[in-house]
This record gives structure tokens, C-alpha cells and sequence, in this order.
């Protein structure tokens, strides 16, 4: 791809993303929603990590998100810092059933204040948002995917909208969204309750990235050295196994994310 930081006819910038948190909350299936607007019910573990890319439009910028999925099972912790060394976001996630995985991402998200990148933006995800909703209950600001590709919600299945008769599966619900809520302003992070498999506020987490990420500042130092902004290194470590399409490649052309 053409060196994008000079600015001039191609201004798309390179953003180098990691998601992190504990096993089995979601996060290959945030990306896969997020890449490929797809929901698969019984996605394997990640090993290692998967790497992905997708474009995003931001005003006059394209982003270009490149996305280190990393494994969240215990014996992989170790090589967490090689994919959040040098990122400029992170995405911590959750899952809204289970308490112990919101501990984990606070744990996450301590290791990467002390040692990523100080200007990195990190967002928080509860994901599974779609196991303890119901109509009635007030729902998330996220807004729903509305570009003309991702309208089509794939696989999403309705719930069974069990708020039709006033009840819902909170008992299900093991994060109260306030509760992370709080935790997540205190802590300086971006907060957001999502599903991959409904595809609800999944878009919202990589738009609301883009906006706070210091586009000038990664275009700086792309001029100064360029290739530096991650990834580069091994994509190729990236592409064991996983489920993932690693030929997810943004060169699919469009804006998935409609930043
Ligand atoms: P590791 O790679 O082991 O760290 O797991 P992961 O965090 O990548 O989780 P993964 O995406 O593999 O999802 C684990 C399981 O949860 C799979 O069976 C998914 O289908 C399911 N799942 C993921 N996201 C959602 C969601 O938003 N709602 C529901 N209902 N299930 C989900
Ligand atoms: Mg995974």
C-alpha cells in the first residue's frame, strides 16, 4: 500500500489494534462481526493470535485497522505484549454473563497502563449483551449498523424478546452495565455493551476509536519511521489457525465500518 503519511492524495492511516480479555468472551467473534459481518455460533479458541485488517472511514481519513486478536487462554498470557507493544488501540473485552471476565479486563487494562503505549486508546466491551436483553429494558446508546452492507444482519436470530410479557433473562446478567460503566470512565476507557452475534455496538467501538485516536500523531511518526506502526512484523504468526479468514483484507474495498 502506498506510504500514506505524507498526506497528500492517499490519507489513509495505519492503526494498529489489540484485543485482549479473558477466553471465550468474544473477541474473534467482535472482529469477525466487525470484518466480516459474520456471527459463528461455535467459534474454536484462538491460538496464538489472528491478525485481520479492515478499513474505516473517518471524514476525510481512512483509517486502516490492523487487528491483533489475541488468545485469551491462560498459557498464551506471555505473548500478549508482543501484540500490544506499539498499538495505538486496544479493546478489552468482557463478557456480561460472567463476573470473574470483568476482572480479567481490569487486569488487561492495568497491564497495558503500565506497559503499552502511553497514548494508547482502549475501549471496554461487555459483549453478549444479546443474553440479557429484552425489549423492555433500556437499550444500549450503541447504534445499530446502518450502512448498506452490514443492514442485512447475516445470522442475527431475534431473541425471543421475552420483555414482551414484562420479563427478561437478567438472572443471566452477571455485570450490572452501571457497574462497568463507572469502572470504565474512572479508568479513562471508552465503554461500550455489545453483541457479535446481533452486531449490536460493535461498529460503535472501532468509530468512537478512530475518533479519539491522535491521527496527526501516528502520521508524524509514520514519517519519521516508516513501518514502525506495528504489525509489520510477523503477520505471518498471526495466521495460525483460529477460524478467522485471515484473508479478511480490507482490499475487499469497502467500508465495513461505516466511521
Ligand atoms: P479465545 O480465542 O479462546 O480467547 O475466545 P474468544 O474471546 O475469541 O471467544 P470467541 O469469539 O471464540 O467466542 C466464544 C464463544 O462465545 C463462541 O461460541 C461464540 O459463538 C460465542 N459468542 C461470542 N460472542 C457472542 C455474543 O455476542 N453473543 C452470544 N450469544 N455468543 C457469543
Ligand atoms: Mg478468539
Amino acid at each position: 500500500m502506498a506510504d500514506s503519511a505524507s498526506g497528500s492524495a492517499d490519507k489513509s492511516v495505519q492503526v494498529k489494534l489489540v484485543l485482549l480479555g479473558e477466553a471465550a468472551v468474544g473477541k474473534s467473534s467482535v472482529v469477525l462481526r466487525f470484518v466480516s459481518n459474520e456471527f459463528q455460533p461455535n467459534k474454536e479458541p484462538t491460538i496464538g493470535a489472528a491478525f485481520l485488517t479492515q478499513k474505516c472511514r473517518l471524514e476525510d481519513r481512512i483509517l486502516r485497522y490492523e487487528i491483533w486478536d489475541t488468545a485469551g487462554q491462560e498459557r498464551f498470557h506471555s505473548l500478549a505484549p508482543m501484540y500490544y507493544r506499539n498499538a495505538q488501540a486496544a479493546v478489552v473485552v468482557y463478557d456480561v454473563t460472567k463476573a470473574s471476565s470483568l476482572e480479567k479486563a481490569k487486569s488487561w487494562v492495568k497491564e497495558l497502563q503500565r506497559q503499552a503505549n502511553p497514548n494508547i486508546v482502549i475501549a471496554l466491551a461487555g459483549n453478549k449483551v444479546d443474553l440479557v436483553q429484552s425489549s423492555s429494558s433500556s437499550p444500549s446508546p450503541a447504534s445499530p449498523p446502518e450502512s448498506e452492507d452490514e443492514a442485512d444482519d447475516a445470522t442475527a436470530t431475534p431473541e425471543e424478546t421475552p420483555g414482551a410479557t414484562g420479563g427478561e433473562p437478567e438472572s443471566l446478567r452477571q455485570v450490572p452495565r452501571e457497574e462497568a460503566q463507572a469502572y470504565a470512565t474512572e479508568a479513562g476507557l471508552l465503554f461500550f455493551e455489545t453483541s457479535a452475534k446481533t452486531g449490536q455496538g460493535i461498529v460503535d467501538i472501532f468509530t468512537e476509536i478512530a475518533k479519539k485516536i491522535p491521527i496527526e500523531h501516528i502520521l508524524a511518526a509514520t514519517r519519521g519511521n516508516t513501518g514502525r506502526s506495528g504489525a509489520g512484523t510477523s503477520r505471518a504468526e498471526g495466521t495460525r489457525q483460529s477460524g478467522v479468514n485471515l484473508e479478511e483484507d480490507a482490499t475487499k474495498g469497502k467500508d465495513a465500518c461505516n466511521c
